[in-house]
């Protein structure tokens, strides 16, 4: 595990802290942290940090949380110029609290800027943002199973101005937001619907970004399989809707009778998932063949039938990692093993749980305590 020290190796900015006139009264937070399922219950503080053109990052704050003006010309409002991540601060057994491979989001965060046309956040802001709005919120922590604060950092372009460019202001904020299971059930397996009228992203896309308009396209197809009966959709590759990609919020793996794992590979359309690349180590740690290969949606539904396939997993910080039991089109259903978790996927599961809760060894050095 890496200290407080390496964690913030950099020189960390010094934040100005704003005092909440009026935190969330102790009783009613304890009634909010016992069910507060995925993204519903927020946290009492925000970090806010704006760019601008010719002057760079401004003085950090971190303050109460609460609505934000913004002008109704902010560039964001019309264009999109939007990106985000998304981790979890756990709360470890000695009472201290852990992130999970924060430098990783970090990194991403400033990929998906560089695809967007904005200004990069130095990987020290990034952590210490989030160090300082897990300090302040550290009674946030949900006492249920699985539960975790789930960290929202984000950066949107703040400029008033219409004119089609990358903007010269951008607001970077950090919201925490209590968080249970994704799945409504705690699904032991989830059901999901392949798209094949919509696709998520095209070569040479946004498609490896974690901005909001990925999310905004995924919408209709997303309610379409929850309309049907399913928990999430599953796209097709946009040239040939033919090789599976990803789901609108998490990756996919498949397990096969043969002992190796399999994970579409990152071709610039889908997000590289930080859980996916930890899953990949932690597979061939267990001396697992791992293929990073296409696998196309008929190839799915033979493998399925005959036996070759055992197990399909969807995996990301919000859902961990959950057992695909039932895939459906417009061609008909198939069931995957029994339709229930798979045992690999559950290890699997359970080996990264376990590092990221700090109850496990941790050979890779990801777990950065924090508090
Ligand atoms: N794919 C998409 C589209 C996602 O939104 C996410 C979630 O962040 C993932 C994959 C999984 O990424 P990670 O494991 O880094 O959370
Ligand atoms: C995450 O897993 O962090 C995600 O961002 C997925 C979804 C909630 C958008």
């Amino acid at each position: 595990m890496a200290t407080l020290a390496e964690a913030a190796r950099m020189d960390m900015p010094a934040f100005t802290r704003i005092p909440h006139p009026a935190p969330t009264p102790p009783e009613a937070r304890r009634a909010l942290l016992a069910d507060p399922g995925f993204g519903k219950v927020f946290s009492d503080h925000m970090v806010r940090i704006v760019w601008r053109e010719g002057e760079g990052w401004g003085d950090a704050e971190i303050g109460p949380r609460g609505p934000i003006m913004l002008d109704p010309a902010a560039a964001v409002l019309h264009y999109a110029q939007e990106i985000f991540e998304g981790l979890k601060a756990y709360r470890l057994a000695d009472g201290g609290t852990a992130l999970f491979r924060p430098e990783a989001n970090a990194a991403r965060f400033n990929a998906s800027a560089r695809r967007l046309a904005m200004p990069e956040l130095p990987e020290a802001l990034f952590i210490g943002a989030i160090r300082e709005l897990v300090a302040a919120d550290g009674e946030w922590f949900p006492p249920v199973d699985g539960g975790s604060l789930y960290l929202r950092p984000f950066m949107f372009a703040s400029e008033a101005f219409l004119g089609v460019r990358p903007a010269k202001e951008y607001t970077f904020l950090v919201i925490a937001s209590p968080a249970g299971n994704y799945f409504k059930s705690g699904a032991p397996a989830v059901s999901i619907w392949v798209s094949e009228d919509y696709t998520r992203a095209a070569p040479g896309g946004t498609g490896a970004a974690k901005c909001g308009g990925n999310y905004a396209a995924s919408l209709v197809p997303q309610a379409e399989a929850i309309a049907r009966g399913h928990d999430q959709v599953v796209f097709l590759d946009a040239a040939e809707r033919r090789w599976i990609e990803e789901l609108g919020g998490m990756n996919v793996f498949f397990a096969f009778a043969d002992g190796s794992l399999m994970t579409p590979p990152l071709s610039g359309t889908i997000l590289p998932g930080i859980t996916r690349e930890s899953l990949l180590a932690l597979a061939r740690d267990e001396g697992l063949t791992v293929r990073e290969e296409r696998y196309g949606i008929d190839q799915w539904r033979g493998d399925a039938a005959s036996g070759k396939l055992l197990e399909a997993f969807a995996c990301g910080t919000a859902a961990v990692v959950t057992s695909i039991g039932k895939v459906a089109s417009a061609e008909g259903e198939f069931t995957i093993g029994s339709g229930g978790p798979g045992q690999l996927t559950q290890r699997l599961r359970q080996r990264l749980v376990a590092i990221q809760r700090g109850e496990a060894p941790d050979p890779h050095g990801w777990v950065v305590r924090i508090g």
